[in-house]
């Protein structure tokens, strides 16, 4: 039997990096899927790249709460339930001190990492506990964080303070729902070989990943693959105690 077999699993940001990966591996283990990303036509192209697999699509921006809406009514309209949510989706700033930061700018990183995971919690929490109420099955959300909302990030800090509110939202949300069958859980990757660290340039010996591994005791990148078995695990109805975690994958990195 496979992991997520007739699960139905929501992922933002399933057009590309962590969460086109996510998607692919929830598929393999059998799940249905509803993906969502701000870029409908590589979105399209993701959906058709995964094979044998009920998949619906809604493109939209995670920092608009009727999209947060939408999405839950979509997955119960197409599958009936909301089992899993991955709230993925998320972008970064440019690397620069706090006080050289445009205030435009930190208004789209928080609206979208953080108020774009409150819309998407807020909509998928009321689904879940009106499920538990009537079922005695609630679901699991995994919010995809960042080792940014564990410890400061130099240059990085809006970002980070958007994370570190991932986790906020994550730990409290868990305490509330414990008693509802709901588990919610974060990811808090470090630095991934996705667009998101490396833009168009993959190259593994790039300047811009050495000064980035430097710091990271294992000495290098993570791999797409490392965050999304994370996020599988903590998505997996086995792991039935574990809510309020907060799971760094970080090559040591929070550990010094
Ligand atoms: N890559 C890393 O090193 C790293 C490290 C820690 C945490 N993260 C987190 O992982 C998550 C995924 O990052 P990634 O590296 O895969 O990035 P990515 O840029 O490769 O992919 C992010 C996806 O989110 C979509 N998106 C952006 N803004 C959106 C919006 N407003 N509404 C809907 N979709 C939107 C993009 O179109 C894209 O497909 C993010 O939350 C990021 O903060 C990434």
């Amino acid at each position: 039997m496979r992991r997520f077999e007739g699960l139905s699993v929501l992922v933002s940001g399933a057009a590309g990096g962590f969460g086109r990966s996510i998607a692919r591996a929830f598929a393999a283990e059998g799940a249905k899927l509803l993906l969502t990303d701000l870029d409908e036509a590589a979105l399209e192209a993701a959906a058709k790249d995964i094979p044998d697999t009920e998949i619906a699509t809604l493109a939209g921006d995670v920092s608009r709460e009727a999209t947060a809406k939408t999405l839950v009514e979509t997955a119960i309209a197409r599958f009936g339930k909301l089992d899993i949510a991955i709230n993925n989706a998320g972008v970064v700033h440019a690397y620069e001190r706090l006080s050289a930061i445009d205030a435009a700018e930190a208004e789209r990183v928080i609206a979208i990492d953080l108020m774009g995971v409150f819309y998407a919690m807020k909509h998928q929490l009321a689904a879940m506990e009106a499920r538990f109420a009537r079922e005695g099955r609630g679901g699991t959300i995994v919010n995809v964080a960042s080792v940014a909302g564990l410890k400061g990030a130099p240059l990085l800090s809006v970002y980070a303070a958007a994370k570190h509110g991932v986790v906020g939202l994550t730990r409290s949300a868990a305490a509330e729902t414990a008693r509802r069958g709901i588990r919610v859980n974060a990811v808090c990757p470090s630095f991934a070989r996705t667009a998101m660290v490396l833009g168009d340039d993959a190259d593994a010996d790039s300047e811009d990943e050495k000064r980035i591994v430097r710091g990271i005791p294992m000495r290098r990148l993570a791999e797409v693959e490392e965050v999304v078995a994370a996020v599988l695990f903590a998505a997996d109805p086995a792991n039935g105690f574990m809510t309020g975690t907060v799971l760094p994958v970080d090559g040591g990195l929070s550990a010094i």
